[in-house]
Formats: structure tokens, C-alpha cells, sequence
């Protein structure tokens, strides 16, 4: 039995996964803190992407940019000028919402605001007598447009202070240095840069847990490439989304390709990569075909050319970009919502299980004495054993059966019960996750079998 948005929250709130972010203050909208669970998973999945991306595609690189850039990058990328939400005030409670998430919510769906102008929207909230949310009244302000960027300030003194940007995506850290890479890596295009790293969005609307933050990581690809062959790349990195969200354990039914209903001015192709969330589809990925759009426009604002010299043809042009982007944070709550779930066992009774893959499970294995009190040792020696290899949890509170669902709740593969038998001949038994089926092993195997159910 799936689970509701809110049972997913409290799930992981309760066991660790995510926390409200600074709750003891009563928290703030739109910010949340991985917990000891959700920050392995969330290292679980870095990793599964950089093997992917950097380690194993040929002229790959990875770099890790500074958060805090020029601002002229931001003007360059045309986020100063225009990032933005188009943004109305309920003027009977006060409530703030975004124009276009009005609409989509009050037409089910059947209206694109996207393909509406300002204009257009203002005319169909009032039109529609589109009711607040909140407090179920029809009368808004008229449409403020309202700019994403958080801005901060460097510099002593007033006089000398800079407005300064946190990024609002990690490209252009990447887009900047390409030809330090290009250079220092001695690349030839095509070849791709690859970068795991906060960004920031001063987004105001509520989001669906951590689906919308103010603060949230993205794993970005730019891979520039020739004219020409921008659409083959294009088509293979929209697979290369797919494959990666499969390799999270997640269903082919639970994920669509959604093409942009309107193209930004300079781009020539664009579409998200969507997951069957509780709360309907959304996007998880983004792929677009952004020209030379993003190196022109530094090599116009930095003065600073941005061509490529081909060795071969000895042809000076600015590569196109196809970029791939992901959203660290809506990978981790996909998987999650994938995998938890409520099962109906032959007997009649429930359980909770979290059905991650085990690559990407917090704790590999839970090692459980059976008796604390002349278990525990062996037990623990176990412990020090594994972890050298495997991130173990021991669990030596409650009965042994309360400690299997505690294990299956939270996702881990494997249980290993430490028991009297252990200490005569060296075995102790494992219990499968999925099935629940428990086979005894000798310690002296025990590395290489969570190895191979680990490693798939
Ligand atoms: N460089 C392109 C870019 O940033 P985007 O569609 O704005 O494109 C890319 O963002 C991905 O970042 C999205 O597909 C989504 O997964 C993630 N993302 C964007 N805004 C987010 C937010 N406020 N909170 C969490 N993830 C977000």
C-alpha cells in the first residue's frame, strides 16, 4: 500500500531521514535537514552519479565551484534581469501565492500557465473568480514579478559594499570555467563538466516537502559538443536521465518525459524528466538544448573570449551546450516515495518497508544480538568487523522480532543475529529485507555475501 505525502514526512522525520530545518524555532518555510539516514542516502546517491556521469563517460571532468561568483555572471546568464515568479497578494488575509501555481491548481491542471502572459493570467484569476487558498475570497493584488536570486552583500563600509548573488543554479560555475578545464585537461570537444553542489532560490510558495527549497543541491552535466551534433547528444542525455532514475530502483511506470510547452528565446530544444510523486507528476530532471546561448553571452559580458580552437580543422567557434540537470533533493524524496510502503503479510499482519536498493540503503546491515546480555561482545566484535567495510548499524534494544521491522522500516538489506550457536561454531543467521527469509552462514562469508547483495 503506497503511502501519503504526509505519512512520508512523518516517516522520515520519526526514523531520521529528514528533519524540519532549525525546528527548535519553529522552523523556517521551505528549508530541511537530512538526518543520519538521509545523509547516507543522499551520499549513496552523489556517488551513483558521479560514477556515472564524471567516472565512466569518456571526456568527463568533474570541478566544485565557489557559490559566490562575480555578479556579472548573473547578469551574463540573464538571472538578474529575469528569474522570476509572477507573484500576487490575497488582499483580504494577506497570503502570498505565485499566479501561474493559482491557475494550474484551480484549472486541475487543464490550464498551462506557462504558455499565458502576465496579462493573460491576471485576466483569467479575475475572470474565474479564482478563490485565495486561504481564506476562500477572490481579490488579488495585480501581478509583481519577484526575483529568485538571494542577494547578500560584500565589503566593510557601506560606500564599499557589493551586491553579491548565492547561486540559483550550479551551471554556470561550469560554463564559466570551461576553458580552464578545456585547457588544463587538454579536452577535445565534445566533452562534458560535471558538479555537485548547493543552490539557493528564494522560492515563496509551499513546497511539497523538500520538492521546492530555498536551499537544495543539484547535480549538474554541460556537455558542449559541435552544431550539428547537438541533437544526437541531446536524445542521448534525455536516456542518460531515464537509465539514472532506473538505477535508483525506480519503476519505468512512475517516469515520462514532459517536452517545455515554450522555449526560452535561445534555446532549441527542452524537457524535464517527470516522477509519479503522491501529489502527481512532477519534474525530477531537466534537459535542454541551450546553443551556444550561456558562452556567448560570457564572452560578450567578460570581454574574455569563449571559442574553442579545433586542433583538427583548425576552426575557432563556441561550442553548443547540451545541459543535464538534476535536482539532488527530489532524486532522495522519488526514491524515498518509491520504496515506502506498507505490506500485507500472509498471516494477516502489516509491516513497514522502505524497498530501497540496497546500493543505496542508509545501513547495509544490522548486526542484532539475540540476548544482550551474553551476546552483546561477539556481537560488537562483529560490528567493528563490518563497518570496516560496510555502513553497519548494532541494535541489541527490544526483541528480536520489534528489531527486524525497525530494520525493515528504515531499509536495510540485511539483518545478522548474533546467537548462542554463533559462539560455538562461528555462524550467525541472515535475514533478507524483501523476503524475510533467514539463512546461516559462517562469519568467515559473511563480507563476501553482503558484498554480492550490496553490489547487485
Ligand atoms: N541549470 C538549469 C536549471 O537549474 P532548473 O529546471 O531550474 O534548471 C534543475 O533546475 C533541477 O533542479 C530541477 O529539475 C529540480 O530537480 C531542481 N530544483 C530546481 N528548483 C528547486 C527547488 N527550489 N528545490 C529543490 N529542487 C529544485
Amino acid at each position: 500500500m503506497a503511502k501519503t505525502m504526509e505519512e512520508i514526512v512523518a516517516h522520515c522525520k520519526n526514523t531520521g531521514f529528514i528533519f524540519p530545518g532549525s525546528e527548535i524555532y519553529g522552523g523556517l518555510a521551505n528549508s530541511w535537514d537530512y538526518g543520519p539516514l538521509g545523509v547516507e542516502l543522499k551520499n549513496n546517491i552523489k556517488k551513483l552519479w558521479w560514477e556515472k556521469f564524471v567516472q565512466k563517460r569518456e571526456n568527463s571532468f568533474g570541478i566544485d565551484c565557489a557559490i559566490l561568483m562575480n555578479p556579472r555572471v548573473w547578469e551574463a546568464s540573464g538571472h538578474v534581469a529575469s528569474f522570476s515568479d509572477p507573484l500576487v497578494d490575497c488582499k483580504e488575509c494577506k497570503a502570498r501565492f505565485r499566479a501561474d501555481n493559482l491557475i494550474s491548481d484551480f484549472s486541475k491542471g487543464e490550464v498551462n500557465p506557462d504558455l499565458m502572459t502576465r496579462e493573460e493570467m491576471s485576466k483569467y484569476l479575475s475572470d474565474n473568480h479564482v478563490p485565495c487558498p486561504v481564506c476562500k475570497k477572490s481579490n488579488f493584488t495585480p501581478i509583481r514579478e519577484f526575483n529568485l536570486l538571494f542577494q547578500t552583500h560584500r565589503g566593510v563600509t557601506k560606500e564599499s559594499q557589493q551586491d553579491i548573488y548565492l547561486r540559483p543554479e550550479t551551471a554556470q560555475g561550469e560554463y564559466v570555467n570551461f576553458l580552464n578545464v578545456q585547457r588544463t585537461m587538454r579536452a577535445k570537444v565534445p566533452f562534458g563538466i560535471g558538479q555537485i553542489g548547493k543552490a539557493f532560490r528564494n522560492e515563496i510558495t509551499p513546497g511539497n516537502f523538500t520538492f521546492r527549497q530555498i536551499e537544495f543541491e543539484q547535480m549538474e552535466y554541460q556537455w558542449f559538443c559541435h552544431e550539428g551534433e547537438d541533437e544526437k547528444y541531446y536524445e542521448e542525455f534525455k536516456k542518460a536521465s531515464k537509465d539514472f532514475f532506473l538505477s535508483l530502483g525506480i519503476g519505468e511506470d512512475k517516469l515520462r518525459f514532459h517536452d517545455h510547452d515554450k522555449l526560452a528565446f535561445y534555446a532549441k530544444a527542452a524537457c524535464d524528466l517527470q516522477f509519479l510523486f503522491p501529489f502527481g507528476w512532477d519534474e525530477v530532471n531537466g534537459i535542454h538544448n541551450r546553443t551556444n546561448y550561456d558562452l556567448s553571452r560570457h564572452q560578450e559580458f567578460s570581454g574574455k573570449a569563449m571559442q574553442y580552437l579545433d586542433p583538427i580543422t583548425n576552426e575557432k567557434f563556441i561550442p553548443f551546450v547540451i545541459e543535464n540537470s538534476y535536482g539532488l533533493d527530489r532524486a532522495i524524496l522519488a526514491v524515498i516515495c518509491n520504496s515506502y510502503e506498507t505490506e500485507k503479510l500472509e498471516d494477516g499482519e502489516e509491516r513497514e518497508i522502505m524497498r530501497i536498493i540496497p546500493k543505496l540503503a542508509p545501513f547495509k546491515v544490522a548486526v542484532l544480538p539475540l540476548m544482550k546480555k551474553d551476546l552483546s561482545e561477539k556481537a560488537k566484535e562483529l560490528f567493528s568487523k563490518l563497518s570496516q567495510s560496510f555502513r553497519t548499524i548494532y541494535d541489541d534494544t527490544g526483541s528480536i522480532g520489534k528489531r527486524y521491522r525497525r530494520q525493515d522500516q528504515i531499509g536495510t538489506p540485511l539483518c545478522v543475529t548474533v546467537d548462542y550457536e554463533t559462539l560455538e561454531n562461528q555462524t550467525v543467521t541472515v535475514r533478507d529485507r524483501d523476503t524475510m527469509a533467514q539463512i546461516r552462514l559462517p562469519i568467515s562469508e559473511l563480507e563476501g555475501y553482503i558484498s554480492k547483495i550490496v553490489n547487485g
